[in-house]
């Protein structure tokens, strides 16, 4: 049987991760490359961005492990078998990363550091008012592998937190008194553009909000009227509708505004090369395989 790897990954990086791959996977057939009458042995799929129809077309495929923890892009492509068990990527050192980036925005929000960044573009020197972590309330929208690591991590710097999933809580009350809101909610039907007016009209005047989830979660034209007319102070934005953002978007020159390129959470060949070297072993061993999607949900 074979292991396909379908990224649209530059050459370096699939070479790194066919090398991790190989390193603890010894006497499994691993490729990059469909050819010719291959396609009828590969019956495990390893996909990042897979480019459109490279799924398609493996009559023996038994499973597809995304290397990346959202997969709403894959729930979009028509062309990705829909009756194939799809794993999501869930590792303990991208859930940190996460976590390390909420917690550098938390901070720079309630310091105001963002500011003083500004200020000394301007040469401008100017003391403000200084708050503390515990007067600092966020919260925490996805309470799962993201959000459960944020929540944990800003708790124990001091933070108040409250996290939302399907679970708790009304919708758009959760946002009454939120400082700072962080969005690591998937990409779904019952997601896509819930940060919209409505929402921004529960926060209170001067709050932030932190976007490290999925550009299509937010209605761009609502988030910018919120920051130029209020209530919002300052977004923090590491996911967009269209990546790369295009030079002539508004967020990348707006003041209140700080860009990332989505790498909040980057996947660490690494470490997710064990992962997925795990769930290798679990379909061999006809073990039950680990973080199946449910289509149903999207998530
Ligand atoms: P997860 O473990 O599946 O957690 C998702 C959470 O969202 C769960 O708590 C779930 O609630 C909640 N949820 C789902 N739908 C909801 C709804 N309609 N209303 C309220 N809550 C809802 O996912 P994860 O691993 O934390 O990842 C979350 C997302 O982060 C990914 O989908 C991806 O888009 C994004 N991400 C971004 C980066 C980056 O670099 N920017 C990196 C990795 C991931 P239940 O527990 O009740 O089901
Ligand atoms: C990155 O955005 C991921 O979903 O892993």
């Amino acid at each position: 049987m074979t292991i396909l790897l379908a990224t649209s990954f530059e050459p370096d990086e699939r070479a790194q991760w066919l090398a991790l791959l190989r390193e603890r996977l010894p006497g499994e057939s691993i490729t990059d490359r469909r050819e010719g009458g291959d396609a009828a042995h590969v019956d495990i799929a390893l996909v990042a961005n897979p480019p459109r129809g490279a799924l398609a077309g493996l009559p023996g495929l038994r499973l597809i492990q995304s290397l990346w923890a959202g997969v709403d892009r894959l729930l979009a492509d028509p062309t990705v078998p829909a009756d194939v068990p799809l794993a999501r990527m869930v590792d303990a050192a991208m859930n940190e990363a996460m976590a390390e980036t909420a917690l550098w925005a938390v901070l720079a929000l309630q310091r105001d550091f963002f500011d003083y960044a500004a200020q000394q573009r301007h040469a401008h020197w100017l003391h403000r008012p200084q708050r503390r972590a515990d007067e600092t309330r966020v919260v925490v929208l996805g309470a799962g592998q993201m959000g459960g690591t944020v929540r944990r991590r800003l708790e124990a710097n001091g933070y108040p937190v409250r996290a939302w999933s399907s679970r708790e809580g009304a919708w758009p009350q959760v946002l009454h008194g939120a400082d700072i809101v962080i969005n690591l909610l998937p990409l779904t039907p019952a997601t896509r553009g819930l940060l919209n007016a409505h929402a921004f009209a529960a926060l209170p005047r001067g709050a932030s909000l932190v976007n490290l989830a999925r550009g299509a979660h937010v209605v761009e034209a609502d988030l910018l009227a919120a920051l130029d007319l209020g209530p919002l102070r300052h977004a923090v934005l590491d996911v967009f509708d269209v990546e790369p953002l295009p030079a002539d978007h508004p967020y990348w020159s707006h003041p209140q505004v700080t860009v990332l390129p989505h790498v909040a959470a980057q996947t660490d060949a690494r470490s997710a090369a064990d992962v997925v070297a795990a769930q290798v072993r679990a379909v061999r061993a006809g073990a039950p395989l680990r973080h199946l999607v449910d289509r149903r949900r999207g998530y």
